[in-house]
């Protein structure tokens, strides 16, 4: 293996997201407008092998640590193959997914034969109707058989629930979600919202932090905060009479960019060091123009060198990228 990826500012990267369509069959409040937006052009989109190759790049500078988004990846056609693919890449030690679990159900066999080994599923809300609310599709019991039947393969763990953390919504689902979390084998996680929602509606006020959720739950069910590991974004607290734990990934109250080991590839093949990037790196470019591993694995290095210190969110002057959450890939 070559040198290690580092950036500037010391730290190193070890986690790569990617990507792997824009498109989603969701239209989540936070994240999308109702009427979707502007697809990329399918010949825009990475290929599978574009995608390895990338992914390989990366890998032989030391990212271990893969995890594939969209989007949706589950709408890309044929995903449990491009999955395959990168888990057979040299030097990937964990393929992991984010998605919203719609397609679970058709797909969780094929993603664990793939080689996927840790799952995140995006659930808002445990009651029907909230859950159509925010995601604006009437989903939930589809989205809960697919989790059961992902759970049916113990070779994926840990599976984790999602809930993004919004003001005037969320408290209600605090306790829901914390008895969801102690009676089954679902680890929850509640995620501050962030200002990556296409309708640029975001508002500081909006967001519900994990220590205002922690004390919603710690007032019924009485929690203990667990040790922190390395590179982990979430506040881990365990119940204390012993059943289960919930995490919280607090980005806008308790900023963790000082350890931060990631970095992303769009759809479109685009660098991003940050999620709140406003400058990005076109690597699809250079692939299709016949450029080298070499020569890609520089341009990666330089991009990677300039990863942004800290994001700004909350402070005077923010600009709120002009790309979505579903642009970008979470
Ligand atoms: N703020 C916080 N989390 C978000 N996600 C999507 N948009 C936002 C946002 N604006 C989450 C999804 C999913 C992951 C991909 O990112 O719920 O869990
Ligand atoms: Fe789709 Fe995920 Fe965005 Fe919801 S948050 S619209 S599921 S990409």
């Amino acid at each position: 293996m070559g040198d290690l990826l580092h950036d500037g500012h010391g730290r190193r990267i070890s986690d790569l997201r990617v990507s792997v369509t824009d498109r989603c069959n969701f239209r989540c409040q936070y994240c999308m407008p109702a009427d979707g937006l502007p697809w990329l052009d399918r010949s825009a989109v990475l290929r599978f092998e574009e995608i390895e190759r990338l992914v390989g790049i990366f890998a032989g500078m030391g990212v271990t640590d893969v995890r594939l988004t969209g989007g949706e990846p589950l709408v890309r056609r044929d995903f449990p193959r491009l999955a395959r693919m990168l888990a057979n890449v040299d030097g990937v030690e964990d393929l992991s997914l984010t998605t919203n679990g719609y397609l679970l159900e058709r797909d969780a066999t094929a993603l664990v034969e793939a080689g996927i080994n840790r799952v995140n599923v995006s659930i808002d809300s445990l009651q029907r109707d909230r859950f159509f609310q925010i995601t604006r599709r009437d989903s939930l019991p589809q989205v809960l058989r697919g989790l059961d039947e992902l759970a049916k393969h113990p070779e994926v763990q840990p599976i984790k629930v999602n809930a993004v953390a919004i003001r005037g919504f969320t408290e209600q689902e605090a306790i829901p979600f914390a008895e969801f979390a102690r009676s089954t084998a679902f680890q929850v996680r509640f995620i501050e919202f962030m200002p990556l929602d296409a309708d640029h509606a975001w508002s500081a006020d909006q967001v519900l932090s994990g220590d205002e959720l922690r004390a919603i739950i710690h007032a019924v069910h009485p929690l203990e905060e667990l040790p922190r590991e390395p590179n982990s974004t979430a506040r881990v607290f365990r119940f204390a009479d012993g059943g289960g734990e919930i995490g919280f990934i607090n980005p806008v109250s308790e900023p963790f960019c000082a350890d931060c080991n990631r970095v992303r590839i769009t759809a479109e093949g685009r660098l991003r060091t940050c999620l709140f990037s406003i400058h990005e790196t076109d690597l699809r470019e250079p692939l299709r123009a016949g450029a080298s591993d070499a020569d890609i694995e520089g341009l990666i290095r330089d991009a990677v060198w300039r990863k942004e210190l800290k994001h700004h969110v909350g402070e005077p002057g923010f600009r709120q990228p002009p790309r979505s959450m579903s642009a970008i890939g979470g």
